[in-house]
């Protein structure tokens, strides 16, 4: 089997796309961040400890006892970066709040010092011409929140609405795009089912509370958000929908793809769009004596108009419902396998994650078909790839380039057959802290050496700018 770092070499070819040409120009391309995973600055003018402050200091739960405290110095760095933003031609900049920097213990008054950064950040985007999209929720729940019970308590939603409202009041006047949550599954599934994100609890009943108790916040935020609107806004919400898919053709494999399907994309996707949970996801816990607590108003609260919803896509999962090597089981807390994953033999990034372009257009045409007339925005894609600067300092990242323009084809070809995808943001701006990976995955389009924080764009990023240019060209 050949892997994709196969095709990395010195010599390789930058690889060539007409994909930009096909895109209209109006068409939004950006980079992407999140708060904790490039700020630093972690106890500053005056911000207190989020979920992940207190998870990477938990012995083993982060590669190599990495933490968020330093990150890519981004709070201290934040004009030289926007520059660097501006230089690659981008539209717009995706990036987060840190709840626990604006609100301290995420109750209560506002820290100015921590939302004058946001301030500062927002009004340098503007003066280069790129334009800010901001993040409320990137994971970084304020540590006395968790306390008092997290997401699975029903009092973080309103809470995080209020949380909402304090950045329309400071930002509104000049923000105009809002996400409010960024992949609510990982919040919920990863951070109180199986342990592996902050805070790290292992509880399936928490997991599926925090999921309605994440969607009812996103819901009162939007509500907030619109209200407390100076200007018109468009407000929508990141997912991180499973391209589930069978591993072949039995019905055994189907029903394990579509139950994949429910549980990753449809638990999220329904609600919002639908007003309504799926019944077979809803069955299912009913028979593992799980009750998502819904109360009554809830789901119309979470059915919100959608002004977009927001897509990131890594790669696709085959799901089997009979296979026998357990090594691809994703087992709840409660000890039932939810998942069993089949890899296809594709080449992989350093996360091990399969290189699947079509699944972005399969998932895309997907949304369309079911959930239509919203926009959709591809808000994040990207991949992590061992990459190094070379002895001129150079780093020649084919394989990232070659993903990138494999999957913006794969955005084309969605659009192509009539999915209304809007725009297309980078995963990320800068090589960043990858959450349990730690510093050990590079997503970067640009290089960022940890030591001197000296940044250098990546041959991929090059070619993004210059695939930007080209889809101006028409
Ligand atoms: C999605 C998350 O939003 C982001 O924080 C993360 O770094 C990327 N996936 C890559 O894993």
């Amino acid at each position: 089997m050949t892997t994709s770092l196969d095709r990395s070499s010195a010599s390789a070819p930058e690889p060539r796309s007409d994909a930009g040409s096909r895109f209209p120009v109006d068409f939004l391309w950006g980079v992407a961040t999140s708060a904790y995973q490039i700020e630093g600055a972690a106890f500053e003018d005056g911000r207190t400890a989020s979920i992940w402050d207190t998870f990477s200091r938990v012995p083993g739960a982060v590669h190599a006892g990495d933490n968020g405290d330093v990150a890519c110095d981004h709070y201290h760095r934040m004009p030289e970066d926007v520059d660097l933003i501006a230089g690659l031609g981008v539209d717009s900049y995706r990036f987060s709040l840190s709840w626990p920097r604006i609100q301290p213990g995420g109750r209560g008054a506002v820290n100015q010092r921590g939302i004058a950064f946001y301030d500062r950040l927002v009004d340098r985007l503007l003066e280069r011409g790129v334009l800010p999209w901001v993040t409320l929720y990137h994971w970084d729940l304020p540590q006395e929140l968790e306390d008092a019970g997290g997401w699975p308590a029903r009092d973080t939603a309103y809470r995080f609405a209020d949380f909402a409202e304090i950045a329309m009041n400071r930002l509104g006047d000049r923000v105009r795009w809002w996400t409010t949550l960024n992949e609510p599954w990982c919040s919920a599934v990863l951070g109180y089912d199986t342990g592996r994100h902050a805070p790290g609890r292992q509880d399936f009943g928490d997991s599926m509370a925090a999921v309605h108790h994440l969607l009812l916040g996103h819901g009162l935020a939007t509500q907030r958000l619109r209200e407390a609107a100076p200007e018109p806004i468009q407000v929508g919400i990141t997912l991180n929908t499973t391209h589930a898919l069978p591993a072949t053709d039995s019905d055994a494999d189907r029903a394990a793809a579509r139950r994949a399907d429910g549980f990753g994309t449809r638990i999220y996707t329904d609600p919002l769009v639908l007003g309504s949970y799926p019944t077979d996801v809803v069955d299912e816990l009913s028979a593992r004596g799980v009750h998502l607590p819904v109360q009554h108003g809830d789901l119309s609260v979470i059915a919100q108009p959608l002004d977009f919803l927001g897509v990131n896509y890594y790669t696709s999962h085959y799901f089997s419902g009979t296979a026998e090597d357990d090594s691809g089981v994703e087992a709840t807390a409660d000890g039932v396998a939810l998942t069993r994953l089949v890899p296809q033999g594709y080449p992989v990034t350093a996360m091990d994650w399969e290189i699947t372009p079509f699944g972005l257009t399969g998932m895309l045409t997907r949304l369309g078909a079911d959930y239509p007339g919203i926009p959709l925005y591809v808000t994040e894609n990207g991949a992590a790839f061992d990459d190094a600067p070379d002895q001129d300092g150079e780093v020649e990242d084919a394989d990232r380039t070659a993903y990138f323009a494999e999957h913006i084809e794969a955005v084309a070809a969605a659009r192509d057959a009539g999915t209304d995808v809007r725009g297309y943001f980078a995963w990320s701006l800068l090589d960043n802290f990858e959450w349990s990976y730690g510093y050990d995955k590079r997503f970067g389009i640009v290089h960022v050496d940890y030591e001197t924080q000296k940044r250098t764009v990546k041959q991929s990023g090059r070619w993004f700018r210059d695939n930007i240019r080209r889809s101006r060209q028409g």
